[in-house]
């Protein structure tokens, strides 16, 4: 009887080397099914907050003032909104990301993702620190922000990445408006949303740079107008 490792290595083998015969390249490139696997495998772990972050937390230069319960609540409120709005940014990038066939913009995107998923661990310590949640509707924001995501990559490049460039302009005047709204005292969840801006717009201006194109106007309407439909059901669910 052959040893159950020899039979595994078989599979593994004639795996590979089935996949190396579809791209034709020696297996350099993963092959659509990995790619489903693996994004799969994030958006599961996008959804369940256990992505790692890999820069720390951005730090206020000065102490927090104690805030009342009704500064405290509305602080949980934006942070949730712009935590949602991270968890879409993830199904965006990763869904355009998946659906280029272009390998450089397919890693300039899952860069940007990355830097997005630092946001995300970053608005969800923060909601925890003010003692509350995220949006119970995530699930459905990712979904709804992959298929998004999937028809703009599909339809091409320069239309995915002017997604991108409008997408990341209306976060940052969100985030903008919150920097007002937040209360004056809560210095943490303000130094956390001043280095969001900073770096949406970097991926605004990249995604310009890379040869977006502008998107028409009732296009931007309507992105607009789901912007608004989630921001205010997370600001409350
Ligand atoms: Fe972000
Ligand atoms: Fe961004």
């Amino acid at each position: 009887m052959r040893d159950i490792n020899a039979d595994q290595n078989d599979l593994m083998n004639e795996s590979m080397l089935s996949r190396n015969e579809r791209n034709g390249q020696g297996g350099r490139h993963p092959s659509r099914l990995d790619a489903w696997i693996s994004t799969l495998d994030h958006s599961l772990r996008t959804l369940a907050g256990v992505a790692p972050m890999s820069r720390p937390t951005p730090q206020a230069t000065q102490p927090d003032e104690a805030l009342t319960d009704a500064q405290r609540r509305e602080a949980a409120a934006l942070m949730r909104v712009n935590h949602v709005g991270e968890i879409c940014a993830q199904a965006l990038y990763r869904a355009q990301a998946m659906t280029t066939r272009d390998d450089e913009l397919r890693q300039h995107l899952e860069h940007a993702a990355q830097e997005e998923l630092d946001h995300l661990a970053w608005t969800a310590q923060r909601l925890q620190a003010l003692n509350d949640r995220p949006s119970l509707l995530n699930p459905l924001w990712y979904a709804g922000a992959f298929a998004i995501g999937t028809v703009a990559g599909l339809v091409g490049d320069r239309v995915s990445l002017g997604f991108v460039v409008e997408t990341e302009r209306q976060v940052e005047a969100h985030l903008d408006s919150h920097l007002t709204r937040l209360p004056a005292g809560d210095h943490s969840s303000r130094a956390i949303v001043a280095q969001m801006m900073a770096e949406e717009v970097e991926h605004a201006d990249a995604a310009r740079a890379r040869g977006a194109v502008e998107l028409p106007a009732p296009v931007k309407g309507l992105m607009r107008l789901a912007a608004k439909v989630m921001t205010t059901t997370a600001h409350r669910v």
